[in-house]
């Protein structure tokens, strides 16, 4: 299933981004066996709006801390806990609890600065004992985990099979360039 959205500006995104968070993995966790985390690619480039678009997506997963555009920083952590469940009134939080008993983990990747997935490989595995790799596979192979990953083709060949893509486009416009007009595709 193929989404696509228009957004005409940053909050709009945002917003997608906290609906996301609450409905794409509602429908995840409907159909998966669950036995490994959630992954997203985002794609696209500088400025299409990817982080804009993780500060809903961490905000509707209960995350209080702000999602910064990690100009330095490749990995961050969040810890999703049930004291952050969001507003009980909101419309997808009966999904929203029982995912919240399942997901504990959040990070956000950025392999924009990475050079191939060796980086990210070194980068995990010098926290983790048991080899280089093992940091990876354990954040990867954990069911409570949801990872967002910007510049996922930095490191294709260790993405798993099932990861959920997701595009950002600024669309070509024929009579004049909107500079805050972007294109979004989610493919589940
Ligand atoms: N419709 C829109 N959606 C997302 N960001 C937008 C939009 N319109 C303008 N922007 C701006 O574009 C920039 C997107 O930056 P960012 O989310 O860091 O992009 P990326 O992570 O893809 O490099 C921000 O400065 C944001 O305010
Ligand atoms: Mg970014």
């Amino acid at each position: 299933m193929l989404i696509k959205k228009i957004t005409t500006n940053y909050k709009q995104t945002q917003k997608l981004g906290e609906k996301m968070a609450k409905e794409v993995l509602a429908l995840r966790q409907a159909q998966d066996k669950n036995n490994s985390a959630v992954v997203f690619g985002l794609q696209g480039n500088l400025g299409g709006g990817k982080t804009t678009f993780l500060q809903g997506f961490s905000k509707g997963l209960g995350i209080k801390e702000k999602i910064l555009s990690p100009t330095f920083v490749i990995l961050k952590h969040f810890k999703i806990t049930k004291s952050q469940i969001p507003n009980p009134k909101s419309q997808t939080n009966s999904k929203f609890q029982i995912l919240n008993s399942k997901f504990t983990d959040f990070y956000h990747i950025d392999c924009y600065r990475l050079k191939n997935e060796k980086d990210i490989l070194a980068l995990m595995g010098f926290s983790a004992k048991g080899g280089p790799a093992s940091g990876w596979k354990k954040i990867i192979e954990n069911p409570k985990n949801i990872i967002a990953i910007e510049w996922p083709e930095k490191i294709k060949r260790i993405l798993p099979k099932n990861i959920i893509y997701i595009k950002f486009t600024c669309p070509e416009q024929s009579r004049r360039v909107d500079k805050n007009k972007r294109e979004i595709k989610i493919k589940i």
